[in-house]
């Protein structure tokens, strides 16, 4: 396990939130009211799932309803599988058949502030129709159909969430890459997906800078003979070059195109995106998320988990880019059919200044407000007063996820930004899962600060032992989940194997969440850490052999092993403890090197916040490198009084021997 501090203290917090006075009220009526309430229908949605799902699955528009809910032949789901839909049109058209055209869809806010403010645009359903029809038609024109795959490589611009809609429109897929990450990350996934289209943007702000989205794109396309078409949307201005007969510019495409582009029916089971995450092997994986049961899960999710309601003057904004799972469920997929105006911000926290956020919730009277625990902690370090120069008053829910969030940041938040009023739901789940997994229901769960408290309705989590036994509350083991749910991975693209192995190998029957957690005597659910090779920084999954094959893929360098380490504000930062060429000198210049590299290779999120020479990696008798005893160095370290000489692990090692 990568991380067994905090065992103990988490068992020992006993601050208990329970829901706000008035809640229920302010946002227009629960969905779930009590803990009772709760209870009974968590029950009901474990015995008879079922009947549960069909309901949920109701909710929505289907083109043909489906007749069966769910065959299960483990480690395979097929979710209202005869049934057909369209994940566009329960996004867009069915609000505009319904009367809603006008209501807004998207509120997005860039991050440039002029003379005027920033500026700020308004979407609504009927907007998204005509832009969604139009750019599906864009895509056709160049080739695109049903189950290809195209590639979305942009900042959070509109047009984003415009192109995804877009694809599942016309049923296509897609395979959205984080604007952080790298030329050599794009090559890797657009060969897995085998992608013929990438769509991309000059730039992307990102606190006063423009990210050259598109010159990335030129230098991946570089070792990418396949690639037929990029679509560029002009955004920053900055300078870009256009390749005659592959490049195409996205104003020009879209101008001559037609509004009429009905959706298409796809079968419940059909893919609707990959999205790629990290693994314990250096290959990033591509999840394969298919259409219904996404929808059924991602939307029901957003209701209960923010209390949802359309037409109560709601607005939710979920800070996190559409490149991760998080701006794939809760700023789209499962927002949008909520029919809750959602904000889309495009850059930094802390451009132009650090009271961005507030300012925004202020001017656009934000009441649903999701982020990160690692962005909640930067935001404690910078201190009250930016907050407290902004009327928060209408927020009335607060989210948080992708790590574990310490008690600390649990209050302030609850304090400053939620002013003691505000709900926190602390949403676990994952790119796998799709949707929340266990999360509070703010009407009606009590909170406790760094507990994500209780499993989603038809959610089976528990923790268990390695022959899948159920272990009493207070005893840590692994995170599993008994039951398939509709928003479940269906597998790892190309790689039936390696998903057989990664999530249904360790217990019989079982999905493996790859987390360890353990239960407090109320049964509420802590997540301890991982028990793979995959850290947690900011939020962001990444796999230390990702990081280390980029280090050793530096000529300089001759074997890495990457750790993880208690970072004040990323939670886990990246140690890499790396021995070098012989005749190569161990100098801060060539730390330096070494993490602009590694942002080259991968992106600037895997950059290591320290770097250690060493003469060699200590290394167990049969040859297992010592992490245990390099988390151990790396801890005990300030990154400041990093120093270059080179080390001798191998006598730490010695007296260590056998402990890993
Ligand atoms: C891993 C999944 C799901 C959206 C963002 C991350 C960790 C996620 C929590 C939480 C403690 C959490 C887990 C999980 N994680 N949410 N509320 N409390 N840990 O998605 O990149 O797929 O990472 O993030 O370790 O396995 P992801």
């Amino acid at each position: 396990m990568n991380d067994d501090a905090g065992i103990e203290s988490v068992l020992r917090e006993d601050r208990v939130f329970p829901p706000p006075a008035g809640f229920s009220e302010s946002v227009g009526g629960a969905w779930i009211a009590s803990m009772a309430d709760y209870e009974s229908r968590y029950r009901r949605s474990i015995d008879d799932p079922e009947s549960f799902w069909g309901e949920a699955a109701r909710e929505y528009r289907w083109m043909k309803p489906f007749t069966t809910v769910l065959e299960w032949n483990c480690p395979d789901a097929r979710w209202f599988a005869d049934g057909t839909l369209n994940l566009c049109d329960n996004c867009v058209d069915r609000h505009v058949d319904e009367g809603h055209g006008d209501d807004t869809a998207i509120i997005w806010e860039g991050e440039p502030v002029g003379a005027d403010g920033p500026e700020v645009l308004r979407l609504s359903y009927r907007d998204l129709q005509r832009e969604t029809a139009k750019f599906g038609n864009a895509l056709k024109a160049l080739g695109v159909g049903k189950g290809d795959i195209v590639t979305i490589y942009m900042g959070m611009v509109p047009e984003v969430a415009i192109a995804m809609l877009a694809c599942a429109r016309i049923g296509a897929a897609h395979s959205v890459i984080f604007g952080g990450f790298s030329a050599s990350a794009i090559v890797d996934r657009v060969n897995d997906a085998d992608s013929k289209v990438i769509l991309t943007c000059d730039g992307a702000w990102r606190r006063g800078s423009v990210v050259p989205l598109k010159a990335n794109v030129d230098e991946a396309c570089a070792k990418l003979p396949d690639v037929e078409h990029v679509v560029m949307l002009e955004r920053c201005g900055n300078d870009v070059e256009l390749t005659e007969g592959r490049d195409h510019d996205w104003a020009t495409l879209v101008s001559t195109q037609s509004e009429d582009c009905p959706c298409e029916e796809m079968a419940a089971e059909d893919l609707l995106f990959l999205l790629y995450t990290s693994g314990s092997t250096g290959k990033p994986k591509g999840i394969v998320h298919t259409t219904a049961g996404y929808l059924v899960h991602a939307a029901l999710t957003a209701k209960n988990t923010f209390n949802l309601r359309p037409g109560r003057d709601h607005v939710y904004w979920c800070t996190a880019d559409v490149g991760w799972i998080t701006g794939h469920s809760y700023i789209l997929y499962g927002i949008l059919p909520n029919r809750v105006p959602c904000l889309m911000y495009e850059g930094a926290p802390n451009a132009p200044d650090e009271a961005r956020f507030w300012d925004i919730v202020e001017r656009h009277r934000v009441t649903h407000f999701y982020t990160a625990p690692t962005a909640i902690r930067a935001f404690m370090k910078w201190g009250d007063a930016h907050p407290a120069k902004h009327d928060l008053s209408s927020l009335k829910v607060l989210g948080t996820v992708g790590e574990p969030i310490n008690p600390e940041a649990w209050i302030w938040y609850h304090e400053v930004i939620g002013g003691e009023r505000c709900p926190i739901v602390d949403t676990w789940w994952q790119t796998e899962t799709g949707g929340h997994m266990i999360t509070p229901q703010p009407a009606a769960t009590p909170t406790v600060p760094g507990s994500c408290t209780l499993p989603a309705l038809g959610i089976d989590a528990a923790i268990v032992d390695d022959d899948g036994n159920e272990l009493p509350n207070g005893r840590g083991g692994l995170l599993v989940i008994r039951k398939p749910w509709p928003s479940m991975l269906r597998g790892i693209h190309g790689d039936r194997d390696r998903y057989v192995e990664t999530y249904w190998s360790r217990v019989e029957g079982m999905y493996t969440a790859g987390d360890a957690a353990n239960r407090d005597d109320r049964g509420y659910f802590w997540i301890m850490g991982r028990i793979d090779d995959v850290i947690n920084v900011s939020g962001h999954r990444l796999g230390t052999m990702e990081v280390e094959s980029a280090l050793v893929s530096h000529p300089d360098v001759v074997e890495a092993a990457v750790v993880g380490f208690p970072h004040e504000i990323k939670g886990t930062g990246i140690a890499a403890f790396v021995t070098l060429a012989s005749g190569v000198e161990a100098h801060d210049e060539l730390k330096s090197t070494l993490r602009a590299h590694t942002g080259h290779e991968i992106g600037a999120i895997a950059k290591p916040d320290m770097i250690r020479f060493t003469n060699a990696l200590p290394k167990t008798r049969s040859g297992k490198i010592m992490r245990r005893l390099l988390r151990d160095i790396a801890a005990g370290r300030d990154s400041d009084q990093d120093t270059t000489t080179l080390e001798d692990l191998s006598v730490l090692a010695k007296l260590r021997d056998d402990e890993d």
